[in-house]
């Protein structure tokens, strides 16, 4: 049976301030997604929630970008809106760009990643979650559980995996993307994928038979926008085991932290914390970044979960990594490298800082300046 997981996502207002999501609206986006699984346009629903985000977890067998889904998922937010309006929630319809659903989110503001495929004997699941975070932070992950054989050791000993994986990066400025198969084009992959301001990865397939492993959000809001609104806080499905990473290959590249952009008013450098359920709550300078892992099984189109994978004493130290870098970057304050670079700045709300002083600038006299 062909299956369609598609998960999509979006900040629809915050509790309190940018950190966390208040029960009322989660309720209602909950309901109304419900009311869809009544109508029959999705099988299963599951809720998750990472900082002021809400993702919409579904199941169906209308293929990936429904046009009914999507409008389901869109009028469930929209909905969540209105009691987050009410409440008077911080930023209430901050994602929603659109005033009127035209057929697809992409493009309007929700994040989606979504996958087709024919349900295995068993068909375990990963899907991320991330908050205060852009989608290039799975580039590194995606790397080391597809392509690196000292973090997958499946890659050298499964059969089925030996052959590699085939990467679609996608430049997330022109909207192109290119297809290159690991490990044969490695060193060309990481050529795009660690400029990960740039390039992110938005699909990931097993090389033997062309199956889908993994499907990530690329959405950048900041480009859709036209202007800052907040950050992308992306979402990534990994299909797991038989063939597949398994789940202990999936989860290792989290239990050692590392950069990404985002945290305080997406202008930060800062480490991605493993968290549970319950930890997806970014306080500290509005982060540091957050992700949680929700596992399911998905059995004939219902989603069987989720597991709160880094709910783990054994990520404890990847948390207190995280703390530490948190102090180290912190320290830094203001200044670059904790700051973004310029380039990336261009898409926070400094440059209307910048315009203000620009005539301010004069030509500096070489010959007054330097010659004493
Ligand atoms: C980052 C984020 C927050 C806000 C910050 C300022 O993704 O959402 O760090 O940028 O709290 O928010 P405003 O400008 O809404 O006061
Ligand atoms: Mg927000
Ligand atoms: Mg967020």
């Amino acid at each position: 049976m062909k299956i369609t997981l598609s998960v999509i996502k979006a900040d629809i207002g915050g509790f309190v301030g940018h950190s966390s999501v208040y029960k009322d609206v989660v309720n209602k986006v909950q309901e109304v997604a419900e009311d869809g699984k009544d109508k029959g346009i999705i099988r299963d629903l599951s809720v998750l929630i990472c900082g002021d985000d809400i993702a919409l977890v579904m199941t169906h067998t209308k293929g990936v970008d429904s046009s009914e889904v999507h409008e389901l998922a869109w009028n469930a937010f929209k909905e969540g809106t209105e009691v987050a309006a009410k409440l008077k929630m911080y930023g209430a319809g901050q994602d929603l760009l659109a005033d009127a659903f035209s057929g697809n989110v992409r493009g309007m503001g929700p994040g989606v990643a979504e996958m087709e495929f024919v349900e295995r004997k068993s068909e375990p699941v990963v899907v991320f979650f991330a908050d205060k975070t852009s989608p290039s932070a799975w580039n590194l992950p995606l790397y080391e559980i597809f392509a690196d054989p000292m973090n997958t050791a499946g890659l050298v000993i499964d059969p089925s995996m030996h052959d590699g994986f085939i990467f679609e990066v996608m430049d997330v400025y022109s909207g192109m993307y290119i297809s290159l198969r690991t490990p044969e084009e490695l060193y060309d992959l990481l050529v795009f994928i660690g400029a990960t301001s740039r390039y992110v990865v938005r699909a990931v397939y097993r090389k033997s038979d062309g199956e889908i492993a993994a499907s990530a959000s690329t959405q950048k809001l900041s480009l859709m926008a036209g202007r800052y609104v907040g950050k992308d806080d992306p979402v990534l499905i990994i299909r797991s085991q038989a063939g597949f990473p398994a789940i202990g290959e999936i989860l290792e590249p989290f239990a050692r932290p590392w950069l990404v952009e985002g945290w305080m008013r997406g202008s930060h450098t800062g480490p991605l914390m493993p968290v549970s359920f319950k930890d997806a709550k970014p306080t500290r300078f509005d982060g540091p970044p957050r992700v949680i892992a929700a596992g399911y099984q998905i059995t004939d189109g219902y989603l069987i979960g989720p597991s709160d994978l880094f709910d783990d004493p054994a990520f404890e130290i990847a948390r207190k990594d995280c703390g530490l870098l948190a102090n180290f970057l912190r320290r830094q304050g203001i200044f670059e490298p904790h700051r973004l670079p310029p380039e990336e700045m261009e898409y926070t709300t400094l440059p209307k800082v910048l315009e203000k002083l620009k005539d301010r600038f004069k030509l500096v006299d070489e010959k007054k300046a330097f010659i004493k």
